[in-house]
């Protein structure tokens, strides 16, 4: 009996002391790892902490893309009233809050029924709509269309941006269209001659050039293979209030507020998803 509980109590220290062994080795090991920088700890919690703007451009100027599960209104990167200069408080107010609020509570219930395709990005809905069902093909391309061009939209523009082009884009907006007025006289042309609803973009095209193009309501330039570095919301609810039928006055003074930090960012990631694709 006593030699047997020896035994037992011998097995049981052993591996207690065995466990403490590999403990130890455990940690000695990790904290080596992190002295060296191989570890990583955690993601960093501050992402959550940055102001909307910051977290906002992250996200536009990376290649992430806007999630279908659900769709989700992000909010303004900046106070209603930031762009008055340019677009009074009440427009961008009735503009965020209403109008692309309704797009995307449309493109959800959309996509009620379609659990496998709320599982996809709302780009990847629109490059692939003739693949949807039918029945909800119209509804997601105007609705995933319109949140992902007013996503865009509230981006590019900012309280301190207007001026000349910065950066890369500057150098390429030269070499492309002559001068940066040439391309601001092209721009405004091609928004002016936009009829009804739609917008003008100066997009990256299928073959890695800048180009100006249109598009009707909210079709986005995704579905014509071109990747959307800027553009401008023509349809009436973006300017009405303050410019009322006066479009080509709004798309002149909107220059005034253009972000052309976030506008390079953008193009990045045109040449970046350019160059993955080959
Ligand atoms: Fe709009």
């Amino acid at each position: 009996m006593f030699s047997i509980n020896s035994k037992v109590r011998e097995l049981i220290m052993k591996f207690w002391q065995q466990k403490v062994g590999y403990f130890l080795v455990g940690i000695t090991l990790f904290i080596l790892l992190y002295a060296f920088k191989l570890v990583p700890i955690a993601i960093q919690p501050s992402i959550a902490k940055q102001s909307p703007v910051t977290h906002l451009a992250t996200v536009s100027s990376s290649l992430a893309e806007l999630s279908a599960a659900p769709a989700q209104l992000p909010p303004l990167p900046y106070a209603d009233n930031a762009l008055s200069k340019v677009i009074d408080a009440q427009t961008m107010k009735l503009h965020h809050d209403k109008h692309h609020a309704t797009y995307v509570e449309n493109l959800n219930d959309a996509l009620k029924y379609y659990p496998d395709l709320q599982k996809r990005s709302v780009e990847e809905l629109l490059r692939d709509q003739d693949r949807l069902p039918e029945k909800i093909r119209t509804p997601v391309r105007n609705n995933g269309g319109g949140h992902l061009n007013h996503t865009m939209f509230w981006q590019i523009m900012s309280p301190n941006g207007g001026g000349q082009p910065t950066g890369a884009i500057a150098a390429e907006i030269n070499k492309t269209f002559g001068s940066f007025d040439a391309f601001k006289k092209q721009f405004n042309e091609a928004g002016s001659d936009r009829f009804g609803s739609g917008w003008v973009w100066l997009v990256r095209n299928g073959q890695g050039q800048l180009e100006i193009m249109t598009t009707p309501n909210q079709d986005s330039p995704i579905m014509n293979d071109s990747y959307p570095i800027m553009g401008n919301d023509v349809w009436e609810h973006a300017y009405y209030l303050k410019y009322q039928n006066r479009r080509a006055e709004y798309l002149n003074n909107w220059w005034n507020i253009v972000n052309w930090a976030e506008v390079n960012k953008r193009s990045l990631v045109s040449l970046q998803q350019q160059s993955s694709r080959g």
